[in-house]
């Protein structure tokens, strides 16, 4: 399969059966005071240095969440996350999965931007309580992490990246999904196979859970 050649599905969406359909009006303005706060925060140097701090896209009842690593230049640019060449790889990905707009959010571990697109695991460390709180406020059937950085920030403990990838597992609470990171895909053709491979049994994983 290509992800890029593959047809875009009819959006699969079940309102029936999804227990987070309606947003509850206090956990919009939970989301919204948090929302505010990370745009706001100060608490490591990355914060000195960015233009905007990145902080979702996605519908606020969503069925999966993406955890992606830290926001790129373009992402820096415009505050909203992967939008850059790994971002279209995702969405060519999501579309396969046939999610609405509304049954998918994407976010990062880091909220702003590090230095050369360096990975900073300190400020990863001090971020982590927004990734946390964001998830309780979101609680998606599943965590789609992206990347091995983004998979050590939830779970430490997890196997190699490439071992641990396409299979979902319980972990503190939530379904976990790892997934390799999209601008591997676009690295080296293996990659691009192993990811193409994962997504699929991501979508399999979704269907079996609608059944
Ligand atoms: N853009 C993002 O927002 N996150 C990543 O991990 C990569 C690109």
């Amino acid at each position: 399969m290509s992800t890029t050649r593959r047809r875009t599905k009819a959006p699969r969406t079940a309102p029936a059966l999804h227990p987070n359909r309606a947003v509850d009006a206090e956990v919009r303005r939970a989301w919204g005071r948090l929302s505010a706060e990370i745009r706001a925060c100060r608490r490591c140097p990355l914060g000195d240095l960015r233009t905007h701090a990145v902080v979702y896209r996605g519908g606020l009842a969503p069925r999966v969440v993406f955890v992606g690593e830290a926001p790129g230049a373009e992402e820096d640019r415009t505050g909203v996350p992967f939008v850059g060449r790994s971002g279209r790889e995702l969405d060519r990905a999501v579309a396969t999965l046939g999610l609405s707009d509304e049954d998918f959010g994407v976010l990062n571990t880091l909220k702003c931007r590090p230095p050369g697109n360096r990975f900073d695991p300190s400020a990863a460390r001090t971020c982590r309580p927004y990734l946390d709180r964001q998830l309780e406020l979101l609680h998606p059937e599943v965590v789609v992490t992206l990347g091995a950085r983004a998979l050590a920030a939830i779970d430490p403990t997890a196997l190699p990246m490439l071992s641990a990838a396409g299979r979902p597992r319980a972990h503190g609470g939530i379904t976990l999904f790892p997934l390799i990171h999209p601008a591997a895909a676009l690295r080296s053709r293996r990659l691009r196979e192993r990811w193409e491979r994962d997504v699929r049994v991501l979508d399999q994983w979704l269907a079996e859970r609608l059944a």
